[in-house]
This record gives C-alpha cells, structure tokens and sequence, in this order.
C-alpha cells in the first residue's frame, strides 16, 4: 500500500496490489460489495485518477456474470462499441460483451492497445475475468507512456515520422475472413467501411481481399497531452511469428500474401532490430497480477497497452469498450 495515493471514501478503500505497483489502482469496497451502491464514488475516483494511472482494477465488488458487467460498464455513461474492423476472433456474449481474443493457451498475446492499428479506436476498455485460469492467464499491462519514453529516441522518432503501413489478407483459412473482421457478408459495406476508415482495399483473384492502411506510430492523449507509443507493428510484422512458421507460409502464399504484416508508411521494410528494441522495452514495462474471478480492469486504452499469458485450464475472460477517438 502507498497511503500517500490512496483514497479513503465512505464506500470504496484505494490502494495498489504488490506485485504490480501503481499500476493498476486498487478499488475495493469498504464494506458493501453490491457495485451499484458505490457506484457514484467508485465513478468519481476512476475520474480523478485513470487519466494518472493509465487503469484501475476493481477487486471484491459482487458482479454477476457477463450482464452485471454489461451493466457496470455502461454506468460510465458511453454507449458501447461493436467489434468492427477485428484483428482477432472473437464471440459477442451478452450485447456489446465480447470474448477476449479466442487465441490457443499456449500462445503469448504480445501487449498492444486496443485498435491501434487504425485510425478509430475506443478510448476506454474493460476486462472482466469470469473464470479465472488454473494457472497463468494473466492480462499484463503497461504504460504506454513510460513504453513511449524508454524507447531509443532514434526508433522513436524513425516510426513517428515515417508511420506504418498495416497489410492483411484476410480469410483462405490463414486469418478472420473478411465477412467476420468486417462484421457483414455484403462487400459494399466493406468497401464503404474502408472507404470511411482511409483504409485502401483490393479484392484479389480468388475472391479474398487484402487491405493496407497508414497509421500512427505513436499518439497524443487528447486530455492529458502525453506521447504515447500507440502501434500495433510488433504484432503484425511477420517476425512475430516463429521462424519455421514465418518461413513455411512465405513459401507457400509470398510475402504479399501473408495474413497480416507491416511495413513503414511508404511501403519499405522495417528493420527487426528495431522491433526486437520495442519488444524489449515493452517487456521491461509490463506488470501482471492473477485474476480473480469478479475482477474488474478499466483502462484508459491510450494510457495503458494490455496483453495475455498462456494459461492453463479452463479461462473466460470478457471485454467491453467504450468511447471512440478518431
Ligand atoms: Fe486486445
């Protein structure tokens, strides 16, 4: 605990887990877990602190199941967003409740935030763990902003000026088919939504389609100001994927053809080393803690980068997100 930071209302205690420090904030209840009947102040210190912290974590509240969550993020006020333009599978569960991304156990979901491989993205997020893995299954974070500051300011300024440009193939069974990834099977409203989202799109011979879109490497946070490292290029490039992967499926579909990867804005290559820095730095910032089931995590999606550790057992993690910013 740091009594400095924390705050003491009648209905909720702050404070910090261990394990992590400041980030997330800690918000238990003081003795009435029923989130409704603190809901006011819960809301009043997420709204002092978040934009410091980058996330809270809400810890010991009742919440029952995916609706309760539903409900509790919609309290903030902000109608909820679809999953639109998705990157990764996904199930809707309750309304605007979606799954968290339906990758194998065994696989590390690097950290990123939300949508930062476009030019809309949702300014809050919330995760709600349902069941909590055996072991791991962790949601780990960072703060984009320390991320942002401990990156060599050589890369830095290399990827801010010369922007990425984000390729994926969608569908022939490598990735999300277009009719999921776009939410429709109508292929007008595809290219509309691209037309609208500045994202370039090609329908290919065999009917599949492949997009390119030039975003942002980094971000101002419109409210506090901050520089934020806001990509998502060490997770599309194609060193991402292991070696003997990233071998057999250029051989097989070429480099054009791979289901997602990143170049800079005007098409050249971007060096490995670079990306091995910006894995290194986001590594040295991430903090992690065990979910329990109940727990709530609000981020602020510009603030804070979020990821997943393999897991053991059964896991059902839900996610909300509210807010969009263009
Ligand atoms: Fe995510």
């Amino acid at each position: 605990m740091a009594p400095e930071t924390d705050i003491a209302t009648s209905t909720v205690i702050t404070g910090q887990l261990e394990a992590t420090g400041p980030l997330p904030l800690l918000i238990e209840p003081a003795a009435d877990r029923n989130w409704r009947n603190c809901f006011d102040e819960i809301k009043a210190v997420i709204d002092a602190r978040l934009e410091q912290v980058g996330g809270v974590l809400l810890r010991g509240f009742e919440v029952g199941g995916e609706q309760d969550f539903q409900a509790f993020a919609k309290a903030f006020g902000h109608d909820l967003l679809s999953y639109d333009y998705a990157s990764t599978p996904r199930s809707q569960v309750e309304g605007k409740v979606y799954t968290s991304t339906e990758y194998p156990a065994h696989q590390v979901i690097p950290l990123h935030n939300e949508q930062a491989y476009t030019l809309a993205w949702p300014m809050k997020i919330w995760f709600c763990s349902i069941t909590a893995a055996e072991e791991g299954g962790e949601t780990p974070i960072a703060d984009s902003r320390k991320v942002y500051q401990q990156i060599d300011p050589a890369i830095r300024d290399k990827f801010a000026q010369r922007k990425l440009m984000y390729v994926r193939n969608y569908g022939n069974g490598l990735d999300l088919p277009w009719q999921k990834a776009f939410s429709t099977e109508d292929k007008a409203t595809v290219e509309q939504f691209c037309r609208d989202n500045q994202i370039e799109f090609e329908w290919k011979g065999d009917g599949e389609l492949r997009t390119r879109q030039v975003c942002q490497a980094m971000a101002i946070h419109p409210r506090t100001g901050e520089p934020v490292w806001f990509n998502q290029a060490h997770l599309f490039h194609v060193s991402n994927l292991q070696p003997h992967v990233r071998e057999t499926l250029i051989s097989i579909v070429g480099e054009d053809n791979l289901p997602r990867n990143v170049y800079y804005g005007d098409g050249s290559p971007i060096e490995e080393a670079d990306l091995a820095h910006v894995r290194q730095v986001l590594d040295a910032c991430q903090v992690q803690f065990r979910w329990q089931p109940g727990d709530i995590m609000m981020l602020d999606n510009m603030l804070a980068a979020h990821g997943r550790s393999t897991f053991k057992g059964e896991r059902k993690v839900v996610v909300a997100m509210a807010e969009p910013h263009r």
